[in-house]
């Protein structure tokens, strides 16, 4: 494992990794994601990519947030930081932007050919079903097309982000649709938030709490659509400030919180 984006501790881990294939064989596989997926920042691909001068290696990319959302045409966080043809192994789910369920992997034909043999999801499991993949590829068509789509969910995420910072919330340094709200409280506070967001505000958004972020830290994670409208990004604003003011009031902390 290395630090988040950590270049010179990577560089590090390989050579680490090299060692250790001096004596083992095989090869080295650097897996990162391309949006992350909590903090909406973007994996440093250049700066992965730009190690292969020295080591070999191949790096495999989890885009599921960028693909479909990030780069001129959507093509993902390669696109969009002008390394694609350098992804050796190209990762994305149907479960965001394509709004489905499955994945794919994109690669060179001897690795998918290598994956399509030894996948546990291609020998032991059920294989998506046929309406899902054709699903798949009309979406795919659809994002290729044009850019209509990616272009409603830019302008929705960016009145999002920007309206909340300019309401004084916290987004950490997030490059994507993925929009985090960094707020303060314990657990118990971070569930009855969540729960009057959405049982008296009718907003639903996931939660994260210790120990995924750390203790007293509350993440509500955003996740914006080209369907969402500038009427319902204005909306959500205000009902942030309004909880987030009485989450500084302490209002949270009572068990009982459906009527607030
Ligand atoms: C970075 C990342 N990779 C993969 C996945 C998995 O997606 P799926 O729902 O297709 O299992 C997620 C889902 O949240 C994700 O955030």
């Amino acid at each position: 494992m290395f630090p988040h984006n950590d270049i010179d501790n990577l560089e590090k881990q390989l050579v680490r990794a090299e060692k250790i294939i001096e004596q083992t064989g095989g090869g080295i596989l650097v897996i990162t994601e391309g949006v992350f997926g909590m903090s909406g920042d973007l994996g440093d691909l250049k700066g992965i990519v730009a190690l292969k001068k020295k080591h070999e290696f191949r790096i495999f990319v989890d885009d599921a947030h960028g693909i479909g959302t990030m780069g001129a045409q959507g093509r993902g966080a390669g696109e969009e930081l002008g390394c694609q043809d350098d992804i050796d192994v190209y990762f994305g789910t149907f479960a965001k932007s394509f709004a489905s369920v499955g994945a794919f992997i994109s690669s060179t034909a001897d690795i998918v050919e290598y994956l399509r043999y030894n996948m546990r999801s291609q020998i032991f499991a059920k294989s998506l079903p046929m309406p899902i993949v054709i699903g798949a590829m009309k979406r795919l068509e659809i994002m290729r097309r044009g850019t209509e789509q990616k272009d409603k969910l830019w302008a929705v995420a960016n009145a999002l982000q920007s309206g909340l910072r300019n309401a004084g919330f916290e987004l950490g340094n997030t490059q994507s649709a993925v929009t985090p709200v960094y707020l303060s409280g314990g657990v118990g506070e971070a569930t009855n938030l969540t729960f009057d967001l959405r049982e008296n505000y009718n907003i639903f958004c996931s939660i994260v709490t210790y120990p995924v972020v750390p203790k007293g830290v509350i993440l509500l994670r955003l996740i914006p659509t080209a369907v969402h409208s500038l009427e319902e990004v204005d909306y959500t604003i205000k009902s942030f400030s309004e909880i987030k003011d009485k989450l500084a009031k302490g209002l949270y902390i009572s068990e009982k919180i459906a009527n607030v």
